[in-house]
């Protein structure tokens, strides 16, 4: 059983700012859900449970809105998540085998996270950058391109030691300099 989980006063008001953005509650749903993740590491069953109430929405538009997107985390994870992405382009550039080399270098498989809660891999759908396929996302936030197992080899190094990835890109291909 999961513990309750509850918003303070101070989540409560920040939560009424979000909502108090848009028209409609329901459309404040994405923010919401971004911000119960930010505080509980996750969006589980009990924390979709709580945002339902705290918005007094039905849980099944939570549940539908938190697993339509692998960006939210329905269970606890690692405190590193590689989105490994999957799909055509990075699937056709080789995005299976770089899965696959992450999970025998980490001992888990996509959808684990290893013993000392440090890694969480997900096989995901595409990301957005077929351009730098094969490529994943570090934890919703960096992207690193145009993967090798050397480059699998130093993001997990640099994250063990604390380091960003030396080599993501979040910049637009016309700003692309062949560096990364
Ligand atoms: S297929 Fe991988 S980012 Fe689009």
């Amino acid at each position: 059983m999961s513990e309750t989980k509850s918003f303070n006063a101070k989540d409560l008001s920040e939560i009424e700012k979000l909502t108090a953005k848009y028209p409609e509650k329901q459309a404040a749903v994405l923010p919401v859900l971004w911000y119960a993740q930010d505080k509980f590491g996750h969006v589980d069953p009990s924390v979709q449970k709580l945002v339902a109430q705290t918005m007094d929405l039905p849980e099944a538009l939570i549940y539908g809105v938190v697993t339509f997107y692998t960006q939210f985390y329905e269970k606890p994870m690692g405190k590193h998540v590689l989105d490994v992405c999957t799909c055509l382009s990075c699937q056709i550039c080789g995005g299976y085998d770089i899965l696959h080399y992450l999970e025998e270098k980490l001992g888990i498989k996509a959808g684990e996270t290893t013993p000392d809660g440090k890694f969480s891999i997900q096989s995901v759908e595409c990301l957005g950058a077929c351009a730098y396929a094969p490529m994943l996302q570090v934890t919703n936030d960096k992207y690193v391109n145009h993967l090798t197992r050397e480059k699998v080899d130093q993001l997990i190094e640099d994250l063990k030691a604390g380091k960003q990835p030396g080599f993501e890109s979040n910049k637009m291909p016309q700003h692309e300099n062949g560096s990364d």
